[in-house]
């Protein structure tokens, strides 16, 4: 099937957009509002986006409705300049859903979650305490674009456990993480357990020699 974008109800583009760039990592995003009050929720628009600097992004969409209303999310980022990503990991995947459920602004989503925080190391936004890997982040520039914000994050400070961690790089031991992607906006999402492929990346020389 051929999709016109110009034609096709919104819903359709999201819905065809989320189920083919898939799958995705899920950042569970920690923020807080100027009086300190803090809020969790997942956002799968999400991806690095460069290292040199390192800089991560983010696609926010206002809250559904007639109005150009932000999510928490992304009007806290752009009050309070700062934001933590906590990786979403297989032992988590039920916290975090809980966390996108549209609570009352008085109703702190991380204790209906069942969830902790820790302070951070580089930024006043706590980290989840159960989380095993945390990119503290503070807003490089956030772009309006339509009815969603792309939020620009600089990376300032990477928290990982010791044990997610090959210090022969370091590299993560992204093996052990257990790392959970989203699929598509039917609750469908990937484990990563025993999942993993290893395709070394082949030079030049190696591959006129014909090994592979
Ligand atoms: C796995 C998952 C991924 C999500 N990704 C996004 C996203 O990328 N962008 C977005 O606007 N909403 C996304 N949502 C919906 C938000 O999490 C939800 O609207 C949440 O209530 C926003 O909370 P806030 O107003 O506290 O920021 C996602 C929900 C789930 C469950």
């Amino acid at each position: 099937m051929d999709f016109n974008v110009e034609k096709v109800p919104a819903r359709t583009i999201y819905n065809l957009l989320i189920g083919l760039v898939a799958p995705r990592p899920i950042a569970l995003i920690t923020s807080m509002n100027e009086d300190g009050r803090l809020n969790a929720a997942p956002f799968s628009a999400y991806n690095y986006l460069c290292t040199d600097p390192p800089v991560v992004g983010i696609g926010v969409m206002n809250k559904p409705g007639e109005h150009f209303v932000p999510k928490d999310t992304a009007r806290n980022i752009r009050r309070t300049g700062q934001f933590v990503v906590n990786v979403v990991t297989e032992d988590l995947l039920q916290q975090m859903n809980v966390c996108a459920t549209d609570f009352p602004e008085d109703v702190d989503e991380l204790d209906m979650a069942g969830l902790t925080t820790t302070p951070s190391t580089n930024v006043k936004v706590p980290r989840i305490a159960q989380a095993h890997a945390a990119l503290e982040c503070v807003e490089h520039a956030t772009i309006e674009i339509g009815r969603s914000r792309i939020i620009l994050g600089r990376v300032v400070g990477i928290y990982v456990e010791d044990q997610f961690i090959d210090p022969a790089g370091p590299y993560v031991k992204s093996e052990d993480l257990h790392a959970i992607g989203r699929m598509n906006g039917l609750g469908s999402y990937v484990k990563t357990r025993d999942a993993f492929v290893t395709l070394p990346r082949i030079s030049y020389e190696d591959w006129k020699k014909g090994t592979r």
